[in-house]
């Protein structure tokens, strides 16, 4: 399973670089008004962090604003995948991108039949949020499971990337059910790292080490 960073913090994402697990990143409007810069330059100093896509996303809703807003963002850096909302002028945007060999992701995704309609229309990614549906009292994973399933009858070449991750089990969980992708912010990778049982177990290692007096080097 791949893991994008799903974050507009240029510091962070550069920190995250360094573990070897970024695979791509994610962003969207409200990150990039969180980094309080430019879209354009925050995007092309992300895509300089990594080779994998950088999704940067168009903020039109009528379709020519979205079309034009699309080709200049993909022309920021060769990585850049755009993203567009899953609505009608969305998916028409998805279609005429993905037709000129720009990779689109489709997001704000909360349903099967709106996944199934994105890979119609040719997007590389679709974006199903998980964390936002459980907020509401749906299982997210629900939702992961049906397009996972989906996708494999028909054999879409669409990529299943799990958005709106909020802790590890959901991770695990989409692990389990072949997403192709999960999208997290960088507390949640971190948290990969981390149990208590690994801390406490070092500690014990450590402590038995320096009473042998001896050092490796
Ligand atoms: C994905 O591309 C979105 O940016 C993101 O996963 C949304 O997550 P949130 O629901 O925690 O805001």
């Amino acid at each position: 399973m791949k893991f994008f960073v799903d974050s507009a913090d240029v510091g962070e994402i550069k920190a995250l670089a360094g573990t070897g697990l970024m695979d791509g990143v994610t962003t969207n409007p409200s990150l990039i008004a969180k980094s309080g810069r430019r879209m354009s330059e925050v995007i092309a100093e992300i895509c300089s962090l990594t080779d994998g896509p950088v999704s940067a996303e168009v903020t039109a809703t009528d379709l020519d604003t979205m079309l034009r807003e699309g080709r200049y963002l993909r022309d920021i850096a060769p990585n850049v995948a755009v993203k567009v909302p899953l609505t009608e002028a969305g998916l028409r945007a998805c279609k005429a991108l993905s037709d000129e060999g720009t990779p689109v992701n489709v997001t704000l995704c909360f349903s099967a039949p709106q996944a199934l309609i994105a890979a119609k229309a040719g997007a590389a990614f679709i974006s199903p949020f998980m964390g936002r549906l459980d907020d509401i009292g749906q299982d997210g994973l629900d939702l992961i499971r049906d397009v996972v399933t989906i996708y494999s009858h028909y054999k879409f070449r669409t990529e299943v990337l799990a958005a709106s991750v909020r802790h590890p089990v959901h991770v695990l969980h989409c692990a389990k059910l072949g997403a192709h992708v999960a999208t997290m912010p960088p507390s949640v990778i971190k948290a990969l790292f981390r149990h208590p049982l690994t801390d406490r177990g070092l500690e014990a290692f450590l402590a038995d080490w320096a009473k042998t007096g001896q050092s490796i080097l």
